[in-house]
C-alpha cells in the first residue's frame, strides 16, 4: 500500500547536518499526510531513532526531567531539540563519538572523544584528571575490546561544576548534556541560575570482554553470553553507589528548596491575596468603564426607597447579544411599576426572544446596581432585593432528581424567598409535565406572586390559558409577545380575540421581529423552529 513509503525512516544520528535535514524532511512529509498529531508524533520518532540519537534524546528528556520540566511530548518541540542537536553545520561524524553506541568499538579512537568530551565540560583540574584516569582505564582493558552498556547520571561530579559560570548550554559532546539550574532555586542552593549542571555521562558501566580473558578478583560479574562476560570493575560500583547517594541528595536537596519557596511565599499570603484582589476589582470596574464608554451605555437612576417599586427602562439591550449582534440587536422597552402594571406575561413563537428579553431586564437591574452603567437609553429603577430566576433545563441524577422536580424546587425556592422588591423572572415553567398539569402549576405560582407577594414577575409561557389572570387582577398584568412576521407579510400585533384570523401558518415561513409589543400571540411555530433544526427533514 501507499503507507509503505510513508514510515518514518530511522535515525542514529551519526550522519552530518545534511543527512539530518533530509531525514527531518522525510518525517515533516510523512507527518503533513498522516497528521498523527501529538503526542503520537513524538512517540513515533522516538520508536525510529536508534543507536547514539536514541541515547542522546533519552538524556534529553531525563534532563528535563531532573530538573522539573515535562517530558517533551509536542513535536515542534522536539524537532527543536533535534535541530539544535543535529541540524548545525560544523556537525560532524566524529562530534559524535563511537562509544554511545551498543557494539563493539575500538578504544583508541574513543579514548580521544572522551577526553576531549570531558574537557568540554570544563572540571577543575583534579575532577579531570580524576574522570579521564578512571575512563582511560577502563578502555585499556582486555584486547581492545570494550562495550558499553546502557548510561547513568553522573551527578556525583556537580561539586566540581559549580564554580563554572556561563559555559556553553549545551554540550554537544556524547551525551553530556548541561541544564542551567531552574532560576528560582538559585538563591537556595547557593547556586547562580546560570550555573551548569552536566546531567548524562553516556559512559560505559560494564566491560565486556572474551570469556577467556583473565580478570582482577576484585572484578563483579554482571552477566554473560557464550562467548564473553561483562564485569564491573570495582571503581564503577563505588561510582554508581556515589551516583545513587547524589542523586537522592538532590531530590533532596530539591525538595527542601520547594517547601522553602513555599514557606517564603506563604508568609506573605494575606498581603498577595488582598493585592489580587483589590487588582481583580480594579479590573472589573476598569472594564465596565470601557464598555460603558464604548457601547453608550447610560447612567441608570434609583428612585427613593420609599417610592414604588419600579423598573423603566428606554431601548434595553441585552449586554452579551448586543456586542454579537452590533446594529442589529432590536432593543426593547420594559416598563414594570408596583402600583399598575407589575407583571408582563410574555408569550410568542419559539425563537423569538421571549427568554432574551427577561434576562435582558434582569441583567441590567444587576448592573445597575453594581454600580455600572446600563446598556439602554434611559433607565430608572427602584432598589431590589433581590432577583430570582426559574430559567433553562437540568436535572441532577446523582441526587435523585429528576428535571421536573428541580424546576419546582426551583419554583417553590422563589415563592418563598421572593419579597416585595424582589424582580422575578420565570421562563416556561411547567413545560416539564403534561399541558394540563402544566397550565395548573404555572397559573397557580403566578397567581401566588402576584395576589401575596406583589413583586415584579417577568412570566414567559407558550400556554395562551395564563393570560386569563389579567381579568383576575386588571390593571397589574400585561400581556406581550414577541413580534414577527409571517409568509403572508400579516405582522402579528393582534391580540387574543381578535387573533382568528390567523390560522395554520405553521408551514409557512417567519421574520422575528424581536420586538416585545403588546398582545397575546397562542401560536408556538414550533413546527417552525422543527424545521430550523432540520428535524422535519425525517
Ligand atoms: N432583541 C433581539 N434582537 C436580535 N436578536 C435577538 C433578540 N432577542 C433574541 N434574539 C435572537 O433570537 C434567538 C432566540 O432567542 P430566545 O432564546 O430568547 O428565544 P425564545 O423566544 O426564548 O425561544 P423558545 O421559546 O424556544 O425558548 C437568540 O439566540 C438571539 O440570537
Ligand atoms: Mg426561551
Amino acid at each position: 500500500t501507499h503507507d509503505v513509503h510513508l514510515k518514518v525512516p530511522e535515525f542514529d544520528g551519526k550522519s552530518d547536518a545534511d543527512a539530518f535535514i533530509e531525514w527531518l524532511d522525510k518525517v515533516e512529509r510523512v507527518f503533513n499526510y498522516k497528521k498523527y498529531g501529538d503526542p503520537k508524533q513524538v512517540t513515533i520518532v522516538e520508536s525510529r531513532l536508534t543507536g547514539f540519537a536514541l541515547t542522546w534524546w533519552n538524556s534529553v528528556q531525563q534532563a528535563r526531567r531532573t530538573s522539573g520540566y515535562r517530558y517533551i511530548t509536542e513535536w515542534w518541540k522536539m524537532r527543536r531539540e533535534l535541530k539544535e542537536r543535529c541540524g548545525k553545520p560544523g556537525y560532524q561524524k566524529r562530534d559524535c563519538p563511537a562509544f554511545a553506541k551498543k557494539d563493539g568499538l575500538v578504544v583508541d579512537g574513543m579514548r580521544e572523544s572522551v577526553i576531549a568530551n570531558v574537557q568540554r565540560v570544563l572540571l577543575d583540574q583534579e575532577e579531570t584528571e580524576m574522570y579521564t584516569t578512571f575512563v582511560r582505564d577502563l578502555c585499556t582493558i582486555g584486547d581492545g575490546q570494550l562495550v558499553g552498556y546502557g548510561s547513568f547520571t553522573f551527578l556525583a561530579l556537580i561539586p566540581g561544576l559549580i564554580s563554572l559560570q556561563n559555559a556553553e548550554p549545551i554540550n554537544h559532546g556524547a551525551g553530556i548534556y548541561a541544564v542551567s539550574v531552574i532560576p528560582f532555586m538559585g538563591s537556595m542552593t547557593g547556586l547562580t541560575s546560570n550555573t551548569l549542571i552536566p546531567h548524562t555521562y553516556n559512559i560505559p558501566t560494564s566491560v565486556q570482554l572474551p570469556s577467556h580473558v583473565r580478570v582482577p578478583l576484585d572484578w563483579v560479574k554482571v552477566n554473560s553470553t557464550k562467548k564473553t562476560i561483562r564485569y564491573h570493575p570495582p571503581e564503577v560500583l563505588k561510582a554508581l553507589d556515589q551516583l545513587l547517594l547524589a542523586k537522592e541528595e538532590v531530590t533532596v536537596a530539591c525538595r527542601a528548596a520547594w517547601v522553602l519557596f513555599l514557606e517564603e511565599f506563604g508568609k506573605y499570603y494575606a498581603e498577595f491575596q488582598i493585592s489580587v484582589q483589590a487588582f481583580a476589582a480594579l479590573d472589573c470596574l476598569h472594564s465596565l468603564a470601557i464598555l460603558s464608554r464604548n457601547k453608550n451605555y447610560v447612567r441608570p437612576v434609583f428612585v427613593d426607597d420609599n417610592e414604588p417599586m419600579q423598573i423603566h427602562i428606554q431601548s434595553g439591550r441585552h449586554p452579551v447579544l448586543d456586542l454579537i449582534l452590533q446594529d442589529n440587536f432590536v432593543p426593547n422597552d420594559t416598563n414594570l411599576d408596583a402600583n399598575k402594571e407589575c407583571c408582563q406575561i410574555v408569550t410568542g413563537p419559539n425563537m423569538g426572544g421571549k427568554s432574551c428579553y427577561i434576562r435582558q431586564v434582569a441583567l441590567i437591574a444587576i448592573m445597575a446596581q453594581v454600580g455600572s452603567f446600563v446598556p439602554a437609553s434611559s433607565a430608572k429603577l427602584r432598589v431590589l432585593d433581590g432577583i430570582h430566576t426559574r430559567m433553562g433545563a437540568s436535572d441532577n441524577i446523582q441526587q435523585g432528581r429528576s428535571t421536573f422536580l428541580e424546576e419546582l424546587t426551583e419554583a417553590s425556592h422563589i415563592i418563598l424567598n421572593c419579597t416585595a422588591h424582589s424582580l422575578i423572572i420565570i421562563d416556561e415553567l411547567g413545560r416539564g409535565t403534561s399541558t394540563h398539569d402544566g397550565v395548573a402549576i404555572a397559573y397557580a405560582t403566578l397567581h401566588y406572586l402576584l395576589q401575596q407577594k406583589r413583586c415584579i414577575v417577568l412570566f414567559v409561557t407558550h400556554y395562551p390559558k395564563i393570560v386569563d389572570i389579567k381579568n383576575e387582577f386588571p390593571g397589574s398584568v400585561g400581556a406581550y409577545h414577541v413580534s414577527y412576521l409571517t409568509s403572508q407579510n400579516t405582522l402579528e400585533i393582534t391580540d387574543s380575540q381578535s387573533d382568528q384570523g390567523i390560522c395554520n401558518l405553521d408551514n409557512g415561513d417567519i421574520t422575528f421581529l424581536y420586538k416585545v409589543v403588546p398582545g397575546m400571540s397562542d401560536k408556538s411555530f414550533g413546527l417552525n423552529v422543527a424545521r430550523l433544526a432540520q428535524v422535519s427533514d425525517f
